[in-house]
């Protein structure tokens, strides 16, 4: 059985006040769901690149804040050197970073990242044993031409390309890019058959894809996660809004640990 795994992405927002606050709340709920002993699942955040000193002094200072870990946004794809403003995967490891989202839409969008660049960052993040949660996506047009396998396999394929057998450490996410940030959700057997086509992609290609964890992105929230959760490929959640409210994010931390009860 795949553990789930709850990822915050906190995109760029927050300050040190902000970030404090929703630390301790996230930690508080995490804390006393385990107090009385109901079910956990793995959860992350991924905060700024700034804030990630934060975060890991946060932990070292709440005992309860090691049930979760910390994610960053981004990495570079080059291992170190004259790339002003790229921060590396050894520079995360230093600060105790655990997952590196790679290939989120946004950048995809905005930084012009193409599926060999998502590539690259995999294989840093992984020589630096740092778990890459690789995103895929299509657009609204893209579905609507019915383009969705063949875009996010196109996506995935050039990780498997460059990465062989390792791809067995990686997460992906899937996330229809029109479900992202607009409150629009995939149904839940609509995201299925995606994870699904994603499993059975990786299956031809390396041994145990069924340990390797497919998230869904786009849109999860408190009242959606645990239909979403119930399907079987889906393996967890990379969370964006909902992430930023604690009550929120623990709600779907709950619905993760135990998503048939909840
Ligand atoms: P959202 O963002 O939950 O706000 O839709 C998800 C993401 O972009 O990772």
């Amino acid at each position: 059985m795949r553990r789930k795994l709850v990822v915050g992405n906190w995109k760029m927002n927050g300050s040190l006040q902000d970030n404090e606050a929703l630390l301790v709340a996230v930690a508080d709920g995490i804390g006393a769901a385990a107090a009385a002993g109901k079910p956990a699942c793995d959860v992350a955040v991924c905060a700024p690149f700034p804030y990630l000193a934060q975060v890991r002094d946060f932990q070292a200072r709440r005992a309860a804040a090691a049930l979760f870990d910390i994610g960053a946004q981004d990495v570079s794809q080059h291992e170190n050197g004259a790339f002003t403003g790229d921060v590396s995967a050894a520079m995360l490891r230093d600060f105790g970073v655990r997952y590196a989202i790679v290939g989120h839409s946004e950048r995809r969008q905005h930084q012009a990242e193409s599926d060999v660049n998502v590539a690259l960052k995999v294989k840093r993040a992984l020589a630096a044993g740092i778990t890459p949660i690789v995103c895929v996506g299509e657009s609204l047009r893209e579905r609507e031409a019915g383009m969705t396998e063949f875009i996010v396999k196109r996506q995935l394929s050039a990780v498997i390309h460059l990465n062989g057998p390792c791809v067995s450490e990686i997460a992906v996410a899937y996330e229809p890019v029109w479900a992202i940030g607009t409150g629009q959700t995939a149904m839940p057997q609509q995201a299925q058959a995606v994870h699904a086509a994603l499993r059975a992609q990786l299956g031809a290609a390396i041994d145990r894809a069924d340990r390797v964890r497919i998230l869904y992105g786009g849109s999860m929230n408190a009242a959606n996660a645990a239909e979403l959760l119930a399907q079987p490929d889906i393996d967890g959640g990379l969370i964006g809004g909902a992430a930023l409210k604690a009550p929120d994010f623990l709600k779907i931390i709950a619905a993760a640990a135990c998503p048939k009860a909840a």
